[in-house]
């Protein structure tokens, strides 16, 4: 039997990277310094978003903005059931409840369902770019400032006062660099938040960035401010201003958290940044639409959406879903195919289907589109270093498996 070695998604380490963390080591200064500054401002100018702060994950980022919304015990916060568990995690940490809404036919957050979840306790939404298709942001963003959804929120801290309306706080873990109706994703809701962890498009190892797009009533520089210190411990000053001359003297005025970006990471981001339209956005969509093409033939096939007008996708994951194939079927094929040595992946397992969200009791039967498309679901290898050739190997051993089992 023909073995391949396809992984699923390998970050892309090559000379340059591996050069520019030499010169953060060798620069004496490894933990947040000027390299985090330069990623800060690389990421809000190609976001568009004026106010950029990194941090060390997307869901320190995530919890970052809940607290500092004042999202705590007796809130809701709604989250789509088809998710990375971290999405709703973060709720559970800051106190609050995870509010469970089902998806649409395109992975994400449906905006009619949302409509019928908010109560006059929901504080934010959630809604997540899935595999780096953005959500509706039109129905969303019209949704939270609706005169009646509008007079159920009960602002209970001054940012929510000042906001005077549920905030969007958007888990854009998967969609750098995406565009909703031409307009790039970090500037589409409240907040943004990305993840640069190691499977993503832009990988800084573990890493997270903030956007900030509140409305104009905020004063975004001095909330992204007071963010850096809420974000390490509290402290007025970090590491690399006590460095300077004279600076050591520094207060604590509230226990923070622990959630800085290390310049050995940001030194990462800075060189993926620079070439991640000219060339890894590019090499991502060749990707797709060679998949796309490919799998075009098959009936049984059902392609993930990518491009729709000036709608269009950051190419992160290719969510193939399959006809006629039974959830026990769809996971002999994934066993078939990793006997091959092509790695193919589930994204995601329904939280509702997960033990903990369970016991808050939650029942995937109320998610009829997020069982559905789970159990239908195989998510096929994207990365920058991923042949042509290899793609028509996964294609090819994928059309084997299915057809073989699929009638049967
Ligand atoms: C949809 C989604 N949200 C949030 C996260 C959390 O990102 P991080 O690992 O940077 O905290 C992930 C990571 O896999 C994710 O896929």
């Amino acid at each position: 039997m023909e073995k391949h070695n396809i992984p699923f998604s390998p970050p892309r380490i090559d000379q340059k990277i591996i050069d520019e963390v030499s010169a953060a080591l060798s620069s004496g200064w490894i933990t947040t310094g000027p390299r985090t500054k330069r990623f800060e401002e690389m990421l809000a100018d190609y976001t568009g978003c004026g106010e950029v702060l990194c941090v060390n994950s997307a869901t320190a980022g995530l919890e970052l903005m809940l607290r500092w919304f004042g999202v705590g015990p007796g809130d809701e916060v709604i989250v789509p059931a088809y998710t990375y568990a971290a999405t709703a995690n973060v709720v559970v940490h800051c106190g609050a409840k995870p509010v469970l809404v089902d998806i649409n036919s395109e992975f994400n957050i449906d905006p009619r369902k949302i409509r019928e979840a908010v109560t006059s306790k929901t504080k934010a939404i959630i809604p997540v770019d899935l595999a780096g298709w953005p959500c509706a942001y039109d129905e969303i963003n019209a949704l939270v400032k609706n005169e009646s959804v509008r007079a159920l929120f009960k602002p209970a801290s001054e940012n929510q006062k000042q906001l005077g309306r549920i905030m969007i706080l958007t888990d854009a873990a998967h969609s750098l660099g995406a565009f909703y109706k031409g307009i790039r994703t970090g500037v589409l809701s409240d907040v943004t938040v990305f993840s640069f962890h190691a499977v993503k498009n832009l990988t800084t190892g573990e890493g997270g960035a903030v956007c900030l797009n509140l409305p104009g009533v905020f004063d975004k520089a001095g909330i992204k401010d007071y963010l850096r210190i809420k974000s390490l411990h509290g402290q007025t000053k970090d590491a690399y201003s006590k460095s300077k001359l004279g600076g050591w003297k520094y207060d604590i005025i509230e226990p923070g958290y622990k959630f800085n970006m290390t310049d050995f990471q940001a030194a990462m981001g800075i060189v993926e940044l620079q070439r991640y339209d000219s060339d890894m956005l590019i090499r991502r969509k060749q990707i797709f639409e060679l998949y796309s093409r490919l799998l075009s033939q098959y009936e049984w096939a059902i392609l993930p959406p990518f491009r729709n007008g000036k709608t269009e996708s950051s190419y992160h994951v290719f969510l193939l879903r399959i006809k006629g194939l039974s959830e026990e079927k769809r996971d002999k094929v994934i066993g078939i195919m990793t006997g091959k040595g092509v790695s193919v992946n589930v994204h995601y397992i329904p939280l509702p289907m997960m033990t903990y969200y369970k016991t808050l009791g939650y029942n995937i039967n109320d998610y009829p589109v997020s069982l559905m498309t789970y159990r239908s679901e195989i998510s096929l290898p994207v990365y920058y270093d991923l042949t042509d050739r290899n793609v028509e190997i996964v294609v090819r051993e994928l059309a084997g498996a299915v057809e073989a089992l699929i009638g049967r």
